[in-house]
């Protein structure tokens, strides 16, 4: 593994789905320690299977309580959740089914209602989780080839909304309503979690890393923690151009 500024790189997807199977656990027994909870907002797509599935083991799963873990997601489709392309449905399949995490214990953004009901609805699920102090303690997220993370797409206001924690948009590149997080609960974050494997990341990962700021092009450069902790889980292949 190898370390630069708040990046971390692995040999594979395998050993990076164990470093953020690693950090969720860590965290886990770190705020419980401090809060007698854990919250975390889980991102979508295909890269966190792997550590979805880990933690859904033996290895992971005994060493997480996970009757104090508080599980949202920074992102959903606008479907239903036994639809093909539902996060949740995903997170249920890899890891939600497998370990005794309590139901109530999971706030799922309800995809399958008209979609800013279901934004309205998500951000009053936080304010009333967090109050007017708290916010997560682990926020995971994961970037698109074209630079998007949660569902802040490139051209699109969301990436610069200022007020609410959740909105819907339709966003015409996915030709789908989707939900999501905007930068600004991301942001109040004690830790914000990229993983990011692949060699059709590279390109566009260099250029959110290293290049211009540009948001509007590269909607993953808005997240910046305003106090917590930023980390970069790369696999060699994402990082192949750094
Ligand atoms: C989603 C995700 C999205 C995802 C990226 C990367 O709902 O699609 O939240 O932001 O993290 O698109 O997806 P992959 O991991 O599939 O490359």
């Amino acid at each position: 593994m190898t370390t630069m500024a708040n990046t971390k790189v692995y040999r594979d997807a395998a050993s990076l789905a164990r470093a953020g199977a690693e950090q969720f656990v860590a965290l886990v027994a770190n705020a419980i320690s401090v809060r007698d909870r854990f919250s975390v907002a889980l991102s979508g797509g295909s890269t966190p299977k792997a550590m979805f599935m880990l933690l859904a083991g033996d290895e992971f799963a005994r060493r997480v309580e996970w009757s104090k873990v508080h599980l949202f997601w920074g992102d959903e489709r606008c479907v239903p959740p036994d639809h093909a392309d539902s996060n949740y449905r995903m997170t249920q399949e890899t890891l939600l089914s497998h370990v005794p995490i309590p139901e109530s214990n999971v706030y799922r953004i309800r995809g399958e209602i008209e979609p800013a009901q279901a934004a309205k609805e998500y951000e009053q699920v936080l304010h009333t989780f967090f109050g007017s102090k708290d916010n997560f303690d682990l926020i995971f997220l994961g970037m698109g080839d074209d630079g998007h993370t949660a569902s802040l797409f490139p051209d699109t206001a969301a990436i610069h909304e200022r007020q609410h924690w959740v909105i819907a948009h339709y966003v015409e590149k996915v030709s789908m309503w989707r939900v999501t997080f905007t930068s600004v609960i991301i942001n109040a974050a004690r830790n914000v979690t990229f993983l990011v494997s692949g060699s059709g990341k590279a390109e566009r990962l260099n250029e959110v890393l290293n290049g211009p700021y540009q948001p509007d092009r590269l909607p993953s450069q808005i997240i910046k923690p305003d106090t917590g902790q930023l980390l970069w889980l790369l696999d060699t292949d994402a990082a192949a151009l750094l």
